[in-house]
Order: structure tokens, then C-alpha cells, then sequence
């Protein structure tokens, strides 16, 4: 019997291939392990990485959305009289600046003080000598301008209230005057509203205008006013007629807001 039985011989090729499969398949799994394991941890390092970008999108863009969405209808709030200092009169009367009066000096401010509030109110609202109107800022009110020389005279000694002057009130010959021109020239419009013009009875609608004091009205009424003419579209009306009409109207209005705030009384009971 043939020895047929062969065995077969091993090349030196065959047996290093052998030996590098050997010790590569367990290394490759491993490393293919390994990089799973980190691929996984570093897809969880971030986990949500496009919204931690909007984030910082929204982040950076805030100031400029938040200054947009101020509401420009939103009633403005008057500052007290050491917001209006700060803001605007320390500019020059915290130094002395051009000539002007220095805060808590009173040497400064007592003769000044002598003339009384309400010559400093006038000078103060619509300037004097180097004094700017308004010190300047002709966003603030009339109370916010009364309130910033409260706060510089009281500092050097003075007792001052923030008052505005008052309007002076309208003699019952003017209300009857200004009723009979309203009736002509106004009640068109005032009476229902019509065009946009504040109804006459509307308390709300009138109340923010009467505020701004019998000043703005006038000229208002008198030049016209977003969509109201001028005189009513009566261009022979007197001034002094137009103002009369005003007046009745602020007296008619004031009495809507009076009921309307008694109604409301009894409502509350
Ligand atoms: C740009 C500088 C400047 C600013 C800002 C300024 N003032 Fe004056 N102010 C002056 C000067 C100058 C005088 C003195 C004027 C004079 O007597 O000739 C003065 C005087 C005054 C007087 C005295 C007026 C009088 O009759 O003697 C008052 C009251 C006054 N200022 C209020 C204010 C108030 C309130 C503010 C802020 C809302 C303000 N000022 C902001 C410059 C300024
Ligand atoms: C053709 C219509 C019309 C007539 C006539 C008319 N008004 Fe007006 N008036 C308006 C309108 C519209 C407004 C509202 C303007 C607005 O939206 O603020 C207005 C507003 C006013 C205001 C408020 C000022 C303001 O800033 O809103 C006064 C004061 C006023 N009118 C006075 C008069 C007087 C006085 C007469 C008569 C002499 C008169 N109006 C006649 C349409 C009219």
C-alpha cells in the first residue's frame, strides 16, 4: 500500500498568512469595538448639538429682538426727580458748567430761589440765558422738569412741590360761547366720532389729551391735528372761538369722565 496519505506541506507564504490572520482578526475586532464604544460616547457628548446652536444664535441676537419689541403704545412712565437729575441736568449743574447754578450749593441757588418756583419752572421749561429748554431733552414732560428742579432746590435747601400751573377754568359766558361754536363746527364730528374724531362723551379717549393741558389743545384745534383740520375746516373761525370750542369740549368730556368713574363706583358696591 502506497503511502497516499499526504500530508500536506505548509508554504512559508501560507504560514505567515496564517499567522497574521491570526493575530489580526481578534486586533481588528478590537479596534472596531473600540471605536464604536467611542463613537457612541461622542455622539452622546452632544447629544443635541443643533439646538445648543440655536441657543446661541438666540443669545446673541437678544438685545436686538428684545429693543424691537418694545411696545411703542406703552404709556411712558415719568421719572422722579433724581432720575431726571441723573439723566439730564447733572450734565451741567453737577460742575457749574456754563454759568449754571451747582447742585447742593446753596450760595448758588438762593437768590435763584427767591424769584420762586414758578419763574424757575418757566426758565426751566423753556430756557434761559445758557439754560437749554428742557435742559436739553425735549422728551421730558413738564412734571419730569418740575421734578428735576425739586430735587436740585430742596438738595440746597429749598421746600419746593413738582406742581404744574394750573389751567385757568372757563367763565360761564365762554362754556356758552364755546357751545354755540361747537354746535356749528365741531358737533359734526366730535358729536359721533365720526372720521376718528374722540367722541365728545368719551372719557377714555379724552382723559390722555386733557393731560396734556389746554396748551397742546388749543393749538391743536387751532392747526389741526392727525386728520382733525384746523378750526374744523372753518377757516374764518377766530382763534379765540376755536379755543371757547375746546374749552366746552374738555368741560364736556371731563363731565363723561366723572360719571363714567361714579358708575363705576356704584358698579364696585
Ligand atoms: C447744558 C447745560 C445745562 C443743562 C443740561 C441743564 N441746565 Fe439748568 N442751567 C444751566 C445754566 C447755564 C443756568 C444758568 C442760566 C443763567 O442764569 O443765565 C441754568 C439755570 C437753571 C435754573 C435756574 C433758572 C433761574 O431762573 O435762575 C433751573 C431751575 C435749572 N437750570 C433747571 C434745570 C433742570 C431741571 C435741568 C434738567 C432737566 C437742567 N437745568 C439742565 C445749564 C444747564
Ligand atoms: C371733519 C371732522 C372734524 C371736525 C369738523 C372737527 N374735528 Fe376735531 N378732530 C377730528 C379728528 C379726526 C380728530 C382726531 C385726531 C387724532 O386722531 O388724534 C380730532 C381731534 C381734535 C382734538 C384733539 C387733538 C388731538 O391731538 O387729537 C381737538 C381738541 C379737536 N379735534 C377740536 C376740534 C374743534 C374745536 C372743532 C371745531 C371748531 C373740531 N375739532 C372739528 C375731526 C374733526
Amino acid at each position: 500500500m502506497a503511502d497516499h496519505v499526504e500530508m500536506t506541506k505548509t508554504t512559508p507564504m501560507e504560514f505567515l498568512y496564517a499567522l497574521l490572520g491570526g493575530l489580526f482578526a481578534p486586533g481588528l475586532a478590537i479596534f472596531l469595538i473600540v471605536m464604536l464604544f467611542l463613537g457612541i460616547q461622542g455622539g452622546m457628548g452632544e447629544p443635541d448639538a443643533a439646538p445648543l446652536a440655536d441657543k446661541a444664535v438666540q443669545e446673541r441676537i437678544k438685545p436686538f429682538g428684545q429693543s424691537v419689541a418694545i411696545d411703542p403704545n406703552a404709556p411712558k412712565v415719568e421719572r422722579t426727580g433724581e432720575q431726571v437729575y441723573a439723566e439730564v441736568c447733572s450734565g451741567c449743574h453737577d460742575s457749574g458748567a456754563l454759568g449754571s447754578p451747582k447742585f447742593k450749593e446753596k450760595a448758588d441757588w438762593g437768590k435763584r430761589m427767591a424769584q420762586g418756583y414758578d419763574t424757575l419752572l418757566t426758565h426751566a421749561l423753556k430756557g434761559f440765558n445758557k439754560m437749554p429748554a428742557r435742559g436739553g431733552d425735549p422728551d421730558l414732560t413738564d412734571l419730569e422738569v418740575a421734578r428735576g428742579i425739586v430735587h436740585m432746590t430742596n438738595a440746597a435747601g429749598g421746600n419746593f412741590q413738582a406742581t404744574l400751573k394750573k389751567d385757568p377754568e372757563p367763565t360761564a359766558a365762554e362754556l356758552a360761547r364755546g357751545k354755540a361754536v361747537y354746535a356749528e363746527n365741531c358737533a359734526g364730528c366730535h358729536d359721533t366720532g365720526v372720521t376718528g374724531a374722540q367722541k365728545i362723551s368719551d372719557g377714555a379717549a379724552w382723559a390722555p389729551l386733557i393731560k396734556e393741558g389746554k396748551d397742546f389743545l388749543y393749538h391743536a384745534a387751532i392747526n389741526g391735528s392727525f386728520g382733525g383740520p384746523a378750526k374744523g375746516g372753518n377757516e374764518k373761525l377766530s382763534d379765540a372761538d376755536t379755543k371757547v370750542a375746546v374749552d366746552y369740549m374738555v368741560e364736556e368730556a371731563k363731565a363723561a369722565i366723572a360719571s363714567a368713574a361714579a358708575a363705576k363706583k356704584t358698579a364696585a358696591k
